[in-house]
């Protein structure tokens, strides 16, 4: 999984966040401000013994001079915690000046206590040997031994106020307005109204339309009774009645397409394992799911899980797919994955771009991984709250 923020890196296992490179681009992250921070302390400092009152003047001087070289420096630097692009705002000198004044004046200085207390503990204990060459062995390995497993400790205090800063930053630079929560608002209407529509469509579909094509089936059942099994009238009869059952078969494909009641009923597992048995390339499943989860989060994995398998039928070539899904840490993650030919491509078509659309009303997210040769994955991670 691709984090986009050292904060989101956070949350993943923790072998696979320690090999990862976020604790060290959040340790150069902090050490980033401590370089302009301290060389403008030490200026400012220096020209303060100037006599008064020109060392105060050429203090203030110091710092106004730093201001806007640190700000530019602060919205680029941010990417090593935060790859998220920062949207434009129309005040965004005014911010940016404001940040550089806080970096230069105090947050210099926290980040270098941070990473110094942080880092020196298991530093130091793993230098006792070196330090203190005449202490016995045993309290010296001991002294080693904690210093190390003190690193993963340090790499996650490192990461978690890196994350910290760079939200805080974000904060300044990019508060989310109401304009933006108002967007996603709407957006979430408009999803609610096609919802809508789309139940109604199908109680109508299933009311009215499916109902009937079982009366004429039953009818023309009844009418081939009557007749000569081996007369002309007969044979169109019976063939009638095929027909109507097919158009029947279509109908409930049709209603199942445009809206699940396995799904209102059961839940998510049990709609994953009825679009998989249908399909026409054998799919292993293996979902599990703790409890019923919220209607959206279930209807989206739902179309994410459809519209993949449509395309490992449609366009994979493959042998055999997989859907598996799990809630983990508040999170649906559901992956769909297939052994054909690969190079998917959202541009192609308005499936996956379709999926993505809906994914973004639900703060989820959508990954795709599909080289060509293949295999290709389907990944999406939709949060639960
Ligand atoms: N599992 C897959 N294996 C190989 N190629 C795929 C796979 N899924 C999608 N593709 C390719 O990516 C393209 C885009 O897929 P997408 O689902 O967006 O559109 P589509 O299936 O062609 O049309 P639509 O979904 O709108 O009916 C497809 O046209 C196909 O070429
Ligand atoms: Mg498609």
């Amino acid at each position: 999984m691709l984090n986009r923020t050292a904060l989101e890196a956070l949350t993943r296992r923790p072998l696979p966040f320690l090999r990862s490179a976020w604790p060290w681009r959040c340790a150069a992250y902090l050490l980033g401000s401590v370089v302009p921070g301290a060389a403008t302390a030490l200026t400012a400092a220096a020209v303060l013994a100037l006599p008064m009152p020109l060392g105060f003047v050429a203090g203030a001087g110091v710092l106004a001079a730093a201001i806007l070289p640190v700000a530019w420096f602060e919205r680029r630097r941010l990417r090593l915690v935060d790859g998220v692009p920062l949207p434009e705002t129309p005040d965004r000198r005014r911010r940016e000046a404001g940040l550089a004044v806080m970096t230069l004046l105090a947050m210099w200085w926290i980040d270098l206590l941070m990473v110094a207390f942080t880092c020196a503990g298991p530093v130091v204990l793993m230098l006792t040997p070196l330090v203190q060459p005449e202490a016995s062995v045993l309290p010296s390995v001991v002294a080693v031994v904690v210093g190390v497993l003190l690193l993963p400790v340090a790499a996650y205090t490192i990461a978690a106020w890196g994350g910290a800063r760079g939200a805080m930053v974000r904060a300044i630079l990019a508060p989310a307005g109401p304009e933006l929560s108002e967007v996603l608002r709407s957006r979430a209407r408009l999803v609610d109204a096609f919802e809508m529509e789309r139940r109604r469509i199908e109680r109508d579909l299933h009311d009215g339309a499916q109902q009937r094509l079982v009366a004429l089936s039953m009818t023309l059942g009844m009418a081939r009774l009557d007749l000569p099994e081996d007369s002309e009238a007969g044979r169109l009869v019976g063939l009638a009645q095929q027909q109507a059952k097919q158009a029947l078969a279509e109908l409930r494909e049709l209603i199942r397409g445009v809206h699940s009641q396995i799904l209102t009923d059961r839940g998510l597992a049990a709609a994953v394992r009825d679009v998989a048995g249908r399909s026409p390339v054998p799919i292993q499943v293996d979902v599990e799911m703790p409890e019923r989860l919220p209607a959206p989060v279930e209807v989206t994995a739902y179309y994410v899980v459809t519209e993949a398998l449509a395309n490992v039928a449609k366009h994979s070539g493959a042998t055999r797919g997989a859907v598996t899904g799990r809630v983990e840490r508040g999170t649906l993650v559901v992956e769909v994955r297939d052994d054909g030919h690969g190079g998917a491509d959202p541009a192609k078509g308005t499936g996956l771009t379709g999926l993505a659309d809906r994914l973004a009303v639900v703060a989820g997210r959508l990954s795709l991984s599909s080289p060509a040769g293949g295999p290709t994955l389907v990944r999406v991670e939709i949060p639960c709250a």
